[in-house]
C-alpha cells in the first residue's frame, strides 16, 4: 500500500514571506526556519524557496548540502549518536556500533523504516571518560557493552 503524503507549501510560503526580501546573507536563517518547519529540507521546499526569493536553486541547495546542520532526508523521532572517537575506539566502540546497526537494521545516517530512530556516527561526544559512549537524543549512555544496546533502545518509543 502506498502511503505517500502530499507536502504542504503553506509553512514555507509563510516563512519566505516573513523573511523577504531574502538576501544572500539570509540564506542560512531561511534554511534553518524551513528545516524547523518540516523537520528536514525537502527538495520541493528548497525549489519553492528559490522560485519565490529569486535566488538560484543551485545556491540554496549547495548551502543546504554543505552544512551538516541541514538534513535533506527526514529524521527518526529519536537520534542515536554513536561515538567512534579514539577513546571510545580503544574501549570497544566498533562492537557497540555493530550492535546498533544490527539492532536498528540501518547504517550510519540511516533512519529506521518505522521512523523511530536515525543513526549517526560522530567523532567525539565530549565525554571520553564514559567510553564507549552513545547518545540518544540528549541522554548519554556510557561504559557500554554490545549486549546493553537493546535495553537502551527499548526505552525510546
Ligand atoms: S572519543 Fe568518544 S566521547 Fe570522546
Amino acid at each position: 500500500m502506498c502511503s505517500q503524503t502530499v507536502l504542504s507549501m503553506e509553512p514555507a510560503l509563510k516563512i519566505i514571506e516573513e523573511l523577504s526580501p531574502v538576501s544572500e546573507g539570509a540564506i542560512i536563517p531561511l534554511l534553518q526556519r524551513l528545516q524547523d518547519a518540516y523537520g528536514y529540507l525537502p527538495q520541493a521546499v528548497v525549489a519553492e524557496a528559490a522560485e519565490k526569493t529569486g535566488l538560484p536553486f543551485s545556491r540554496l541547495y549547495g548551502v543546504a548540502t554543505f552544512y551538516s546542520q541541514f538534513r535533506m532526508t527526514p529524521s527518526g523521532r529519536h537520534t542515536v549518536r554513536c561515538c567512534r572517537g579514539t577513546a571510545c575506539h580503544v574501549r570497544g566502540s566498533k562492537e557497540v556500533a555493530d550492535a546498533l546497526e544490527r539492532e536498528l537494521g540501518v547504517g550510519d545516517g540511516g533512519t529506521t523504516e518505522d521512523m523511530r530512530f536515525t543513526l549517526e556516527t560522530v567523532a567525539c561526544l565530549g565525554t571520553c571518560f564514559l567510553a564507549p559512549v552513545i547518545m540518544v537524543d540528549n541522554d548519554y549512555y556510557g561504559s557500554l557493552a554490545p549486549d546493553m544496546i537493546t535495553k537502551v533502545l527499548d526505552s525510546y518509543q
